[in-house]
């Protein structure tokens, strides 16, 4: 795992987008894995404002999301559909029907995941896929306690994800209770991963992650096992790990 150490949020956001931007430029047809929440919106506004200024161009560019909650559909603004729609897709080249997210409406939930899986496998796999993590050191939605043989499947999310998610809505009651979230061995076989934090809430979490150890209960700590790993992390994140960086 390669730590990248930045000073502050809009570091990690510009040192994210140049590698993202990087890497379309060299593979214009690059399939992403892509994240929701606070701390990729910073690296999705670079990514718009170099397509407006240089013309990158994600025509041929495919992407899947982590995860979705179930019973949002995606004209919901709490969902995830809605939040890509309007953080990111919107504002770029790219062909709506190449973006996919888990949709957490689909009648049959466990055919949606199914398909989901099947869908990315169509599309060869992820290249790059970007992560934040949960303050319990979840990804995607992979809760501790996950299987880390998991493919695309339905959770039960945690008190403390419902608590830290409960800031994009107008009480906790309205945060779902369930999510659709891509396993963490779909996560693995993406071919590169770049895990963002930033700031004093994730210092624990990115602590454990470059703190020894494997295990189930601390579901980000499987990427330790994954051969193309780059951290990009801000002072603050870093601040109550061991590692020299
Ligand atoms: C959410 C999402 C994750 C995200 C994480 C951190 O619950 N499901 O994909 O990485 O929590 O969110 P944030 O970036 O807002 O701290």
């Amino acid at each position: 795992m390669e730590i990248i150490k930045v000073n502050n949020y809009e570091e990690m956001s510009k040192t994210a987008a140049e590698y993202i931007i990087r890497k379309v430029r060299q593979f214009p047809e690059a399939t992403f894995g892509l994240a929701t929440g606070s701390t990729p919106v910073g690296t999705y506004k670079r990514l718009i404002e170099d397509h407006r200024e240089n013309g990158t161009s994600y025509k041929k560019v495919a992407t899947f999301n982590l995860d979705e909650y179930i019973g949002l559909s995606g004209e919901n603004p709490q969902s995830y559909r809605y939040f890509m729609d309007s953080q990111l897709f919107n504002h770029l080249d790219i062909r709506k029907e190449n973006t996919f997210v888990p949709s957490g409406s689909a009648e049959d939930l466990a055919g949606e995941c199914r398909n989901y899986e099947s869908k990315l496998k169509n599309h060869g796999g992820i290249d790059l896929q970007i992560l934040g993590i949960g303050n319990n050191g979840h990804i995607g939605f992979n809760e501790p306690g996950t299987s880390f043989l998991s493919k695309t499947h339905i959770v039960d999310l945690a008190d403390s994800t419902i608590k830290a998610n409960a800031r994009f809505f107008n009480t906790i009651e309205e945060v779902p209770t369930q999510a659709i979230t891509m396993g963490i061995a779909t996560i693995m076989q993406s071919r590169e991963i770049l895990l963002l934090a930033s700031g004093e809430a994730k210092a624990d979490a990115i602590g454990q992650l470059l703190g020894n150890g494997v295990n189930e209960q601390f579901p980000a700590s499987v990427l330790r096992n994954h051969p193309n790993v780059k951290v990009i992390a801000d002072k603050a994140a870093l601040s109550a790990s061991k590692v020299r960086v």
